[in-house]
């Protein structure tokens, strides 16, 4: 059945703010945010849709949660509780790693704060996971009341669901929503869009649904005999903005801040204006680049964040529309259905103020990635296993380990390291990395693919000591947009990227203000969730250092 497109209104989820004001003095606050089953309206003309969904309560928790202010340096405390019924709304797969209540009873779910530079006991490892009222906890649980710091750059985060083997159901159900930590002195005299009605999250989330409106997830996977319900990969049709499929919005002819944020399982979208308007990009994930970089595309893959300035009364037209055009299987796949690939049409309204706002030359600068203090190179091979040549995998594998091998990843604390990371698949994966902000160096694609992915998978050292002399390939364009601090990367098929990661903060040269060695340690992975949850993540352990 199709639906009409364009008749919601992409909503704003409602805001919490992660402090108090105190005679004016803005002070730590602890929030309770609660996981609850309920009933969501995906579309005017689709029934109402159980879904799980973040919130203050029942009646006021929305898809996709509410978006959480934070002031940079304030703690923000919150304790995220788990009121979910005993069963899941989607299938699941019981022969992946997975959290395992040994009641079986309970949708065990853990909170991840995207892009957070966070204690390892509020980070939401995958084994640290709760089941409703805390009445059973993963291994690795330490604690109910989850603390962020803040202390990091102004900037964009997501939190989302990362229960093991879980993750890709959880957040399909609908846990995930923003999380912005603001930094006024930094920020307001830059003079870009703000306020509530000018600076807007957009969350844009592929999703598919049953005629009766309830959500759609495959319930047999592709090899049934392995795994009866996991598949390599989620496609949907049904691109939702903030909770709405295929929404409209009023604007007025002036400039807006969109933070988008594809939280999709594993679609990239690459957004267009059907009139040509332009995306100016101020920060891309969690921080601000140096200056602003003007594109008429942008490519953003699952988790990853572009913050970018729509300038309206630019538009030569009084309607336009932010369409899609990435093919669902990126980069290979069928190209997008151009009636599908809409995403958002937008009513342009004069203005009846005049516009203060502006773009300034200068945004912020943050330190380049030191590169004479590398203190560690890495090698991190992404690989298929099973299945047959042309993919469809029975499983992912980084450096042929799986997750709960034993940590590998140790880095000192605050400290820089070069990482390559070598793509031997034929699908691009978003690469994502805890803790750690991450900067490109560059992309190459790889010659004599089959001899290099032969050689890894018989005598990995081997391959790394010589994966230079296959990566003579193409180079690929890193972006201007993606040249600053990010914390995911689009690693393309058949290539070498070069990263440098810095575990530590970019704004200042202080250490952090909690044990970053801790247990549970932390964990980086490819952020298509099907491939996270079987088992495309690895552990990563900081260790006491003197940098
Ligand atoms: Cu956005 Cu490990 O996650
Ligand atoms: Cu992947």
């Amino acid at each position: 059945s199709e639906l009409e497109k364009f008749v919601d209104e992409v909503p704003d989820m409602p805001r919490l703010l992660g402090y108090q004001l105190l005679h004016g003095i803005p002070k730590p606050k602890s929030l309770n945010i609660g996981m609850f089953q309920k009933n969501w309206k995906f579309h005017r003309d689709l029934p109402p849709t159980p879904v799980f969904a973040y919130g203050v309560d029942q009646h006021t928790a929305t898809v996709p949660g509410p978006t959480i202010e934070a002031l940079h340096g304030v703690d923000t405390y919150v304790t995220w509780q788990n009121y979910l019924p005993s069963k899941h709304i989607l299938p699941w797969d019981p022969t992946i790693p997975i959290a395992r209540p040994r009641s079986k009873k309970g949708v065990p779910t853990v909170v991840h704060l995207h892009g957070g530079i966070i204690e390892p006991q509020s980070d939401g490892n995958p084994n640290a996971w709760f089941t409703n009222g805390f009445n059973e906890t993963g291994p690795t649980w330490t604690k109910k009341a989850y603390h962020y710091l803040n202390s990091q750059q102004p900037g964009n985060l997501y939190y989302h669901d990362h229960t093991l083997g879980l993750t890709r159901v959880n957040v399909l159900a609908g846990l995930f929503g923003t999380y912005i930590i603001r930094d006024p002195p930094i920020e307001d005299p830059l003079g870009l869009p703000h306020g509530d009605v000018f600076d807007r999250p957009l969350m844009i989330f592929d999703l598919n649904f049953y005629s009766n409106g309830s959500l759609y997830m495959n319930s047999t996977g592709n090899h049934p005999t392995v795994h009866p319900q996991w598949q390599p990969f989620y496609h949907a049709k049904f691109i939702t903005v903030n909770g709405k499929i295929w929404p409209r919005m009023t604007v007025r002819r002036r400039k807006y801040r969109f933070r988008i944020i594809n939280s999709s399982n594993d679609r990239f979208f690459r957004f267009f204006f059907t009139n040509g308007l332009d995306f100016t990009h101020v920060a891309s994930d969690t921080a601000y680049i140096e200056e602003p970089v003007i594109t008429k595309e942008v490519l953003v893959g699952p988790s990853e964040i572009t913050d970018i300035i729509v300038d309206f009364s630019q538009s030569k037209t009084d309607t336009v529309i932010l369409a899609n055009n990435a093919p669902s299987h990126f980069p290979f796949g069928d190209p997008v259905d151009e009636d599908d690939s809409r995403v958002i049409k937008f009513f342009i309204q004069p203005d009846p103020e005049a516009d203060t706002s502006c773009i300034p030359e200068k945004l912020i600068k943050y330190p380049n990635a030191d590169l004479s203090h590398v203190s560690q190179t890495r090698y991190v091979a992404m690989m298929g296993y099973g299945g047959t040549k042309k993919g469809n995998p029975t499983h992912l594998y980084l450096n042929g380990k799986p997750f709960e091998f034993p940590v590998t990843e140790t880095p000192q604390e605050g400290s820089t390291e070069l990482w390559y990371v070598i793509n031997l698949t034929k699908a691009n994966h978003p690469f994502h990395i805890h803790l750690g902000l991450l900067k490109v160096l560059n992309q190459t694609e790889l010659v004599n693919f089959d001899e290099l992915n032969d050689l890894w998978r018989t005598d990995s050292d081997v391959a790394e000591r010589h994966v230079e002399e296959y990566a003579r390939g193409k180079k690929l364009e890193v972006p201007a947009h993606e040249k600053g601090w990010k914390v995911m990367y689009k690693m393309a098929p058949k290539s070498m990227t070069k990263i440098v990661v810095k575990f530590g903060y970019i704004h200042t040269n202080a250490s952090y203000e909690f044990d970053a060695t801790a247990e549970p340690g932390y964990v980086y992975h490819c952020h298509m969730l099907n491939h996270e949850d079987n088992e495309m993540m690895r552990p990563l352990k900081l260790i006491k250092g003197s940098v």
